[in-house]
């Protein structure tokens, strides 16, 4: 596979590609679908018009529960229950769901039901989740569009473990369906799956996961269960344990409670060894989609094969008890393997009621086990202590547990305003980054602070700056960021070095001394409207910039510090910053900064054209200021960029992240630029987007253009305004 990332234990940079190993390199010969929706057609059947806040809100809720609930004891004779009941294999579907969820780019997670298409339905720490999948399509052809697949996934995790007598903390609808795989996560760059060797992320050289990543190995969901890279070395395992839980905000109080919790119930599939698999994007076309295919005698027999390891944890595989821990703690475990041939561990002479039923037949009696993970939690000594309140104080891992779920299936749907239906819980919770709701000011109000913050010493260049600072957080990969709560004046934000700290300070001073009853988020908004409203008058173009009131102000306490570190960026492409080299290009950081703002090509492009000309640059950089006459809103920055009369050259051979723009003739120095400038010219759809702004007649296209693109990010985060929440 080769390290994707290299570096940092000292061998030589290599760099990778922004997505890495991606849907054409596993599956080249896979129906090229997405030739059919080039040019803004969209794959999505159900049409612009559907609105499924609107069609959630008319589902007959309990009904849908109730069959659920009728499900979970419905065995198929194509894929019979384990013990006569779905519930341990529905939770691990809604674990998997939500658990490719991290919190470094917001990416992953069930928040667009993306389980169901490559990569990972073929995931080989997803298999035989399909079988999940299809158990569940009679209830979601019944309930149709008043419950989209990604909402399914995790309700059917949440009626198993009621069902099983569980505690749940709720459950909110809202996560709307895409009907195409999402083509903007980097799952990693590796050539192989885990289950073909995939090397381990996370050595004593590599101590840290390369980012945005959050699993060990290609094609898992966090870690290998068998220890690091099959090693079973539980105390390794704990420490990968806590780099991946860590990536999607989880402490070790939750990663314990989740894992002991998870394992209560259910049992692990490896029956024998997994030859001949194929997953469900490789198989044939007359397997409809599905894979890892067993003969259908061994799978009424319950011989089958998932993860290669074999047996439950639990005695009561499909109660909610204390069991787990109870039988971690009780007993020495020794190392064996599964008929599979996978390590696990195998109790110390059990006591016959501690052995676990048989998955089929309820009067036959088997070891239980515990995988390298389960192991972990009771050798790491932090872990351990963790695991040894819980299985004293059950209230408490009850808690713990409910709490945890909620937070895991729900954290990437962003602020709790986006929660819909009967059982989205009262309880506000710091990681839904609470803001208060916050009183749109008068429009005299709005027109006076204006006045006061043009004729206030700042300059267009620190207003533009600010807001954008604030509102360009925003990512709609998990909702969070955003203008809204002015997080930008608290910890972490406000110290971030992309934020310049030191005049951002100054800034929000004197805009907190003109704001008067303006919330403080609203006037840093206000204020760069302002300025580029400003910019476009002083280029001669009379233009107001729409302007959305009503934002709130946070407050520190209600900021976890901790999650909102992750989301430091270490590049802003739109104001020419780059924290530090990364392995990837530049300019690809800022086309996956732009995606996660959820902008064009042309957005990303006016944005960028615009910002520079502005004077947004960190630090006041001269690269990319393409202009005679920066603080005017003018198309200059494309004008220049495209001129034949100017060559480009690196600044010094050691780094191709600067340039000088030379003149053709006298080899003046012109410009400065950088790879985020230089792309603009260099890529052939850039520049054919960046001609259009530069085109004699499109000056106020391309202010028009800008200003739009603006405020859509200014509003980003507006759900206050657009979300519908469940009516009465
Ligand atoms: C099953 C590993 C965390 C819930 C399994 C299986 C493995 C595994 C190897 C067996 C799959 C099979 O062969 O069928 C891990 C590891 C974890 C982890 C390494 C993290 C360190 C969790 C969490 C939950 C969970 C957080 C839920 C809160 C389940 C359930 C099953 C299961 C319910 C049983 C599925 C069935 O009976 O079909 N897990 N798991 N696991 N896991 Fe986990």
């Amino acid at each position: 596979g080769g390290c994707p990332m290299g570096g940092k234990g000292g061998g030589e940079v290599k760099a990778r590609s922004l997505l890495g190993r991606t849907n054409k390199d596993w599956w080249p010969d896979a129906l090229p679908v997405d030739m059919l929706h080039q040019h803004g057609v969209s794959p999505d059947p159900m049409g612009e018009d559907f609105d499924y806040a609107e069609a959630f809100n008319t589902l007959d809720y309990a009904a849908l529960k109730a069959d659920l609930l009728a499900l979970m004891t419905d065995s198929k004779s194509w894929w019979p229950a384990d013990y006569g009941h779905y519930g341990p294999f529905m939770i691990r579907m809604a674990w998997h769901a939500a658990g490719t969820y991290r919190v470094t780019d917001g990416r992953g997670g069930s928040s667009s039901g993306q389980q169901r298409f490559e990569p990972l339905n073929s995931w080989p720490d997803n298999g035989n989740l399909d079988k999940a999948r299809r158990l569940l399509w009679p209830i979601k052809q019944k309930y149709g569009k008043h419950i989209s697949w990604a909402d399914l996934f995790i309700l059917a995790g949440n009626v198993a473990i009621e069902s099983m007598g569980g505690p749940t903390f709720g459950f909110a609808g809202g996560r709307k369906d895409v009907y195409a795989s999402e083509g903007d996560t980097f799952w990693g760059a590796e050539e192989l799956w885990v289950d073909e060797g995939a090397q381990t992320r996370i050595t004593e050289e590599l101590p840290e996961l390369e980012g945005p990543l959050a699993a060990i190995q290609m094609g898992l969901i966090y870690v290998n269960p068998e220890g690091p890279g099959g090693e079973p070395d539980a105390l390794k395992s704990a420490r990968d344990m806590k780099a991946t839980f860590q990536r999607m905000a989880m402490n070790s109080e939750e990663t314990v409670a989740l894992t002991a919790g998870g394992h209560a119930f259910g049992k692990a599939h490896g029956a024998k060894p997994p030859t001949g698999f194929k997953n469900p994007a490789s198989e044939a076309i007359h397997q409809q989609g599905l894979g890892w295919l067993t003969d259908s005698e061994e799978i009424g027999q319950g011989h089958i094969t998932t993860s290669g390891i074999e047996g439950a944890w639990s005695n009561n595989p499909t109660k909610w008890t204390g069991d787990y821990l109870r039988l971690l703690f009780k007993y020495d475990y020794e190392l064996t393997q599964s008929p599979a041939g996978a390590k696990q561990w195998t109790p110390v002479n059990p006591e016959p009621e501690d052995m676990a039923p048989d998955a089929r037949d309820p009067n036959k009696r088997v070891p239980t086990m515990m995988t390298t993970a389960d192991m972990a939690l009771k050798m790491d000594p932090e872990f351990r202590e963790i695991a040894l309140r819980f299985r004293d104080d059950q209230a408490a891992l009850d808690d713990a547990f409910a709490r945890a779920w909620f937070k895991l299936t729900h954290r990437d749907m962003g602020p709790k305003i986006r929660y819909l239906g009967p059982e989205a819980p009262e309880e506000t919770l710091i990681w839904q980054d609470p803001v208060p709701e916050g009183t749109a000011p008068s429009d005299a109000a709005v027109t006076a602070f204006k006045g006061a913050v043009l004729s206030s010493g700042l300059t267009v260049a620190q207003l533009v700056k600010t807001a954008w600072a604030s509102a360009s957080t925003y990512r709609r990969s998990d909702h969070r960021g955003g203008a809204n709560g002015a997080r930008i004046a608290l910890a972490p934000q406000k110290d971030w070095a992309v934020n310049e700290p030191e005049q951002l300070q100054q800034v929000l001073a004197k805009l907190n001394e003109l704001r008067g009853d303006i919330s403080l988020a609203d006037a840093i908004v206000l204020a760069g409207s302002a300025a580029v409203e400003k910019a476009a008058r002083d280029a001669g173009f009379d233009i107001s910039v729409p302007f959305l009131g009503g934002r709130g102000d946070a407050t520190q306490e209600w900021t976890d510090v901790e999650s909102f570190k992750w989301m430091e960026p270490q590049a802003d492409g739109f104001r020419n910053y780059l924290k530090t080299r990364n392995p990837v290009k530049t300019e690809e950081l800022l086309l996956d900064r732009a995606a996660l703002l959820g902008l064009s090509a042309p957005e990303m492009t006016v944005l960028v054209g615009g910002l520079r000309v502005l004077g947004a640059n960190h630090a006041d950089a001269p690269e990319g200021v393409l202009t005679d006459r920066p603080g005017q809103l003018t198309n200059d920055f494309f004008v220049n960029l495209l001129d034949n009369d100017t060559f480009w050259d690196l600044v010094d051979a050691s780094s191709d992240e600067k340039f000088i723009g030379y003149d053709r003739g006298g080899r003046q120095e012109k410009w400065r630029a950088t790879r985020t400038d230089l792309i603009f010219g260099s890529n052939s759809q850039l520049r054919a987007t960046a001609e259009v702004y530069a085109e004699n007649g499109n000056e106020e296209k391309f202010v028009r253009d800008f200003v739009r693109a603006w405020v859509k990010v200014m509003n980003a985060d507006r759900f206050d305004v657009t979300a519908k929440p469940v009516s009465a």
